[in-house]
């Protein structure tokens, strides 16, 4: 399952738009450690991550609503799509563990990784906590980043702020030191 999501990504994303290659390699990474935290299918929950802004880069400003002809096009199933298509902000319906999950990886995966550009041995190893939560609140910093998403997202996920952000950490760092994750490095 992995193998393909990556496949279908490159078909939709060019190698050299690495900005969102990494993001989604960020969100995949995320989203397959908290599956394994939460018990559940670790391929589905990465899988979902990895192709989540599969439509992105050809149509910025109408994403994710291209998301589900693309994908129905490569053979995804309708839970799949809709898993996928669920990120976006405005969603009517309740979300799943799964979609809920998605939405407060999304832009902080991100965050975490420019708080760790910004050390001076840009690592994830040794980036606090505390740090992060303090570059939350300094508005300067990554400023495209919204901060409400992140804090209404950890919420809606019934999870605290600095837990979150410490497992993320942590996921986002073996991940750098994984062959899996070589072919596009995340730092
Ligand atoms: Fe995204």
């Amino acid at each position: 399952m992995r193998q393909k999501a990556w496949e279908v990504l490159l078909v939709h994303v060019s190698r050299n738009n690495e900005v969102l290659l990494k993001h989604s390699l960020a969100v995949e990474i995320a989203m397959r450690a908290y599956a394994e935290k939460f018990d559940q299918d670790v391929e589905y929950w990465g899988a979902v991550g990895l192709l989540h802004d599969v439509d992105f880069e050809k149509y910025p400003d109408e994403h994710p609503a291209h998301a589900r002809e693309i994908l129905l096009s490569h053979g995804y199933e309708n839970e799949f799509i809709i898993d996928v298509e669920s990120h976006a902000r405005e969603w009517g319906k309740e979300r799943t563990l799964l979609q809920k999950t998605i939405l407060a990886v999304d832009e902080l995966t991100g965050f975490i990784i420019a708080c760790a550009m910004v050390r001076p041995d840009k690592s994830l190893d040794n980036l606090e906590v505390k740090s992060v939560m303090k570059k939350l609140k300094d508005k300067a910093f990554a400023r495209a980043v919204n901060r409400e998403t992140i804090f209404e997202s950890a919420e809606a996920m019934d999870i605290d702020l600095k837990e979150h952000i410490e497992f993320l950490t942590e996921a986002l760092a073996k991940a750098v030191k994984d062959p899996l994750y070589q072919e596009v490095p995340l730092i």
